[in-house]
């Protein structure tokens, strides 16, 4: 049968194209892992990359080779046709994961699955011909862009997927031969028949008799057999167990199988507020009885467990490198597991650091503990940050504080206090009403209790909310102290905002306060840390001028994609560094990156090093092009950007991306350790689902950033401020790529697809 048509010929050109590209991995491949080979364990792409492209589509299964490490497994569902064609998708229904619905609306049926009527449009009821010439994959995972929807990527079936991407392992999932045996269709022999024609590297199965009736057709030597635990109480149908008492059995799957493969959650057990478990000793049993274990469920963009911070490498790490290692991991998301393994397992910790990128934090580690809280600072400290920030505020009495805003309901729960009937209208400051820090005096404040910022509550992220109300606020002093007694931090940041306002109307001078914090904790004369003062005023850093030692850090607050050379002369005159925002670097539109700016090279030219903010490990935050992987995002800017220092309310992920052993290979970078390129993504979406584009950020120019000077505490109210004859700006086309190196191989990746 003929299913590749014309593609075939581009797929495989595209394959040695990929092929062609030498990736080296690490030097980790000599370390002895605690799997039951002593090799590193094994990457399996469900589908693909299915995080990111419909499952089981050429894109995804090329996606996932493009950017993993070189022996991944390539994982595909197999599902029977009505003609006993072997396709790959993820459920014996299409409609999660084609538009058959759409396409062939009369033809839903209820069918029993494992004795459970279930509604769809299932593989049984049509030939091959009829979904390969009608039906498109799409995104089935409704959490993820279906922007790739009218891409018209096609249903494979297993061989196509072998002649598309010639695996370096292939894995054939059969989820329920029982159903496809009522429906008279015999997976048995569909599986004894493509294993003639193709390597099958691993068959694995939930159900017993399936494993049983082929396990003497097959040498473990070429094919791995694999049992599938499903949910602990569900009844497995052929020995009517239930998958709990199957696991106290292994001497029994052994006679049948040479591995499991089980949920994550029988490795490391969730409890219902979703923190970690102590680990069960699944993979030592089973590594004793001589079986293999695979863990499956691993998406970046699921939440699983507040134990790790949001950030994916961690829960990796926490299934490969600890006294114990899984053989594999079955992810939606390859590139993940593959840094993990290549690049930060097993190292060691001293190892030093690879990039000199600064990582400031952003409230201390407010990603874990309520913003600019002694216990976030000491986290941000343990992490491996170089700068922690203070928010300077005032309190009403005079005493400058640590705090992320000046609004105390930010931070705070003085909206559910007395101090509540201190609510207060200050335009100045920002539309509607807040309780702010110069209306309370410091115990007063020191009585609140503090909030753990939830900045992405609105798509049910928390962060760590056994926390949420930990730790104690600092003055400027407190904070001060505490730095000076690090010996691993290179310096402080201190912000100020509302200067003016806070001069003009509360006569407090907050540049005053700063000023004698800093003598008074002696870091004019007897620190080597370093000092950076940042405001998005320029009258507030020229109050620094004398004070020579300070890096002053002018903080750019609107979104920009390069700024006059003229400007940037203005800045130099005040600032000795920048901070912008993610998106004047690569701006997006709709989370797609559309290019890079010019702003880190133009300011660079100038010598201003610049700082980029903020850096989560939440994916919602992240632009699709990151793969919804922190550290691949913080790599794009550090490597593909060139940026000096990110600023984060996560530094353990960002400094521990600084001492990964995949840095500073050269040519020899591993995909995954590679910057994205940005606006390659967008070529895939089709016009009919392209966002519709938006005017570029505006170039940074001289009324941006000249201001008055800041007004005496005792001075009259002066004129109108300065800010008032801000030239329009006037954009004069799109981003245009800067000469930074960034890795070819995905434009020609997804470029070529998009043709085929
Ligand atoms: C589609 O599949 C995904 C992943 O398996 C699942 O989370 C989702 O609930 C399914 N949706 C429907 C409508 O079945
Ligand atoms: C796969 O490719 C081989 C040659 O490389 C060809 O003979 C075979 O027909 C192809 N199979 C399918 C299902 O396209
Ligand atoms: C399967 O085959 C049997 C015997 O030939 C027949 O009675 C039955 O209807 C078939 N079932 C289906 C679902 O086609
Ligand atoms: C499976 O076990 C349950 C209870 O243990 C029993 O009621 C049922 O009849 C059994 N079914 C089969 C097919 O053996
Ligand atoms: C293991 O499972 C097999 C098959 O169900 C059963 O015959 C055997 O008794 C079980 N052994 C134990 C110790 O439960
Ligand atoms: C997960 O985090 C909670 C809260 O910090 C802690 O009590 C627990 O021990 C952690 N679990 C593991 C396995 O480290
Ligand atoms: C790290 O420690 C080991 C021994 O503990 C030592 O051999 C190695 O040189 C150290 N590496 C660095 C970078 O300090
Ligand atoms: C709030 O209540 C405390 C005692 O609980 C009191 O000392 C304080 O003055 C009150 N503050 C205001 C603003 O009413
Ligand atoms: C300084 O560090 C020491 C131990 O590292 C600790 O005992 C002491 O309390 C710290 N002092 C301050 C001001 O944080
Ligand atoms: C910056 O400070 C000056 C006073 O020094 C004030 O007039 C001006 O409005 C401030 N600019 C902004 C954007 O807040």
């Amino acid at each position: 049968m003929c299913c590749l048509h014309g593609r075939t010929f581009l797929l495989l050109l595209l394959q040695s194209l990929v092929a062609a590209l030498v990736f080296a991995q690490g030097s980790n491949a000599a370390s002895v892992w605690p799997t039951l080979s002593g090799n590193p364990p094994l990457v399996i792409a469900r589908g693909g990359f299915s995080g990111l492209f419909p499952d089981s589509s050429a894109i995804a299964y090329n996606l996932a080779l493009a950017v993993s490490v070189p022996d991944v497994i390539l994982w595909c569902d197999v599902q029977l046709t009505k003609d006993g064609v072997g396709i790959c998708a993820p459920d014996v229904r299409l409609d999660n994961s084609t538009d058959i619905a759409t396409i062939f609306k009369g033809r839903k049926k209820v069918y029993l699955v494992n004795g459970t009527p279930t509604p769809g449009w299932f593989s049984v009821d049509f030939t091959f011909n009829e979904l390969f010439n009608n039906v498109v994959l799409t995104q089935g995972v409704y959490s993820r862009t279906n922007k790739f929807d009218g891409s018209g990527f096609l249903i494979l079936t297993v061989q196509d997927v072998v002649n598309i991407t010639k695996p370096p392992g292939f894995w054939l999932n059969i989820q329920h031969d029982a159903f496809f045996t009522q429906h008279n269709l015999s997976m048995r022999s569909f599986v004894l028949s493509v294993s003639r024609s193709v390597v099958v590297n691993y068959i694995s199965s939930p159900e017993v008799s399936f494993l049983r009736s082929i396990v003497t057709r097959f040498s473990p030597k070429v094919t791995k057999l694999v049992f599938r635990f499903l949910g602990k109480e569900d009844i497995e149908p052929s020995t009517n167990q239930t998958y709990d008492s199957l696991l106290k059995n292994l001497t029994f799957i052994k006679t049948f199988a040479s591995g499991i493969l089980v949920p994550k959650a029988y490795i490391w057990p969730v409890d219902v507020t979703l923190y970690l478990e102590p680990h069960t000793s699944v993979v030592v049993d089973a590594h004793k009885v001589g079986l293999e274990v695979f863990a499956s469920d691993f998406a970046n963009d699921v939440p699983s467990s507040y134990n790790y911070s949001y950030d994916p490498v961690s829960e990796y790490l926490a299934f490969i490198d600890t006294d114990f290692s899984v053989d594999g991991v079955l992810s939606d998301f390859p590139i993940t597991p593959s840094e993990a393994i290549d690049c930060f397992s097993h190292l060691p910790k001293n190892a030093s650091a690879q990039v000199k990128t600064l990582v400031i934090s952003k409230y201390g580690a407010s990603g874990d503990y309520p913003g600019c809280t002694d216990v976030a600072y000491a986290k941000a400290i343990k992490d491996g940050v170089d700068v922690i920030d203070c928010p300077v505020q005032l309190s009403k009495d005079g005493i400058p504080i640590c705090l992320s805003s000046i609004n105390l309901i930010d931070s705070t729960n003085v909206a559910q206090t007395n101090y509540s009937s201190l609510t207060t209208n200050i335009p100045e400051i920002k539309a509607g009403s807040g309780i702010y820090t110069f209306s309370l005096t410091w115990s007063q404040i020191q009585s609140l209790t503090p909030a753990i910022s939830n900045p992405f509550s609105n798509y049910r992220l928390f962060r760590n909310p056994r926390a949420k109300t930990e730790g104690k606020f600092l003055t400027l002093l407190d904070f001060l102290a505490l730095s000076k007694n690090s010996s691993s931090l290179t310096g402080v940041l201190i912000s100020i905002e509302y200067a003016p306002y806070l001069a003009e109307d509360q006569r407090l001078s907050v540049t005053d306060a700063v000023i004698d914090a800093l003598s008074k904790a002696g870091y004019d004369t007897q620190t080597s840390l370093k000092v950076m003062i940042q405001s998005t005023n320029s009258s507030v850093l020229l109050k620094f001028k004398d004070k020579t030692k300070y890096e002053l850090v002018y903080k750019v607050d609107e979104n920009i994609r390069d700024a006059l050379d003229s400007t940037v002369e203005e800045i130099k005159t005040f600032a000795s560094s920048v901070v912008v925002g993610k998106d004047s670097v690569f701006p997006e539109n709709q989370a797609f990156l559309t290019g890079v700016t010019d702003t880190v090279s133009k300011l660079q030219s100038f010598k201003l090093p610049v700082y980029v903010e903020t850096f989560s490990n939440e994916f919602v935050s992240q632009a699709w092009d990151f793969f919804s992987d922190s550290t691949v995002e913080i790599n794009s800017y550090v490597m593909g950007a060139n940026v000096n220092g990110v600023i984060t309310d996560f530094p353990k992920t960002a400094a521990r991306y600084k001492r990964n052993r995949c840095l500073g290979l050269g040519s020899q970078t591993p995909p995954y350790m590679s910057p994205v390129q940005p606006g390659s993504l967008m070529q895939v979406i089709s016009p009919s689902y392209m966002p519709p584009a938006e005017a570029p950020n505006p170039v940074l120019d001289n009324a941006d950033v000249v201001e008055p000077p800041l007004p005496g505490i005792s001075a009259e109210a002066p004129g109108p401020s300065g800010s008032t004859g801000v030239a329009p700006k006037t954009p004069n086309g799109q981003p245009k790529l800067s000469s930074t190196f960034f890795l070819p191989y995905l434009a020609i990746l997804l470029a070529a697809i998009f043709l085929v």
